[in-house]
């Protein structure tokens, strides 16, 4: 079997190469680095593994066969879609345009890396897939979300129009290994913060909730869904929901950290609450998050631990 990642040097995407290299995929990682880095494929030594630096804004050829095509390619912290944001669109809209003209050509299944922003500030919670969302399209984070939603509509209109085989996957919260310690998600903010003592920035009054899943968790059930024949989107993320000062304040524990909370302006169009409906994903994947809070906390600071 033979897969393409898009975004394969970045924080999700390298894990995902690694789960199918050992799954004995060949692997095809296409990553232009715009948000991502080789440090995270270094390791991977296998001789079924190619790295491309390429921008899949631009078109792509392959002679041989590709069987899945997996589209993880975007900026993805808010950071950095707000510092690119016409890149940021032009990846969701171009990207995903070229990647489902390969799909068709190679005759490959494509799934698209989508997310619980396509809910926006949701006024339904937790969210099911059948939720059409609360989306300000001219808001900063518009670029963003309606990036995606965009990427869905074509996925969705290249699997009526020309048949070919898609998924969609709308990822809630990911944090573990490999995160960018500077990317602004609340994860690798508050566990930096903590572990150099520095005030732990809460915006808002922290009462804001999240849910986060951990990364092998989410990757797993991302194979899973490539693996199955089911097209309409499905939730992937961890349903446990916590305020982001009670995450805050756990943070400071695993750590045992000195830091004291501050509270910043809380960013426009930020979502009160998010929490995944995973009802789906159990009916359809037999799929759950193992990964408990604690668990995914302490590998997650043990490995920023090591980069500091
Ligand atoms: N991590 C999460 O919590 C989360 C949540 C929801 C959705 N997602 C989605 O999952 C995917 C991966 O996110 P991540 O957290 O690993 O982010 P990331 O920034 O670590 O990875 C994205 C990768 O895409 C690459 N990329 C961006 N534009 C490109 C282009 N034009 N051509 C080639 N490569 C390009 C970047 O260099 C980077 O390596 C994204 O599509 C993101 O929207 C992630």
């Amino acid at each position: 079997m033979k897969s393409i990642v898009t975004g394969g040097a970045g924080f999700l995407g390298s894990h995902l190469c690694d789960l199918l290299l050992e799954n004995k995929h060949e692997v095809i990682c296409i990553d232009n680095l715009v948000t991502g880095d080789t440090r995270n494929i270094d390791h991977i030594k296998s001789d079924k593994f190619t790295y491309l630096n390429h921008d899949i804004t631009n078109p792509i050829y392959f002679g041989d066969k590709i069987d899945y095509i997996f589209h993880l390619a975007s900026p993805a912290s808010p950071i950095d879609y707000l510092d690119l944001p016409i890149q940021t669109l032009k990846v969701g809209a171009l990207g995903t345009y070229n990647m489902l003209g390969l799909a068709i050509k190679q005759e490959a299944r494509f799934l698209l890396a989508s997310t619980s922003e396509v809910y926006g500030d949701p006024l339904v919670n937790p969210q099911p897939e059948t939720y059409w969302g609360n989306v300000n399209p001219i808001g900063p984070r518009g670029v963003y979300d309606e990036a995606k939603r965009y990427a869905e509509a074509i996925t969705m209109a290249y699997h009526r129009a020309h048949g070919i085989d898609t998924r969609i996957v709308r990822i809630f919260n990911t944090y573990g290994p490999r995160m960018r310690a500077g990317d602004g998600r609340v994860v690798p903010n508050f566990i930096n913060q903590a572990l150099k003592g520095e005030d732990i920035t809460v915006y808002g009054d922290g009462d804001q909730t999240r849910s986060f899943c951990y990364v092998s968790d989410l990757i797993d059930g991302i194979y899973r869904l490539m693996m199955s024949d089911f097209v309409e989107p499905v939730n992937l993320g961890n349903p446990d929901e916590m305020s982001v000062l009670e995450f805050a304040k756990k943070v400071i524990e695993i750590t045992n950290s000195s830091s004291k909370i501050v509270f910043e302006e809380l960013p426009v169009d930020d979502p009160k609450v998010r929490r995944p409906d995973i009802s789906r994903a159990m009916d359809v994947l037999g799929w759950e998050p193992k990964v408990g809070l604690g668990e995914g906390l302490g590998k997650t600071v043990e490995y920023f631990n090591s980069t500091l």
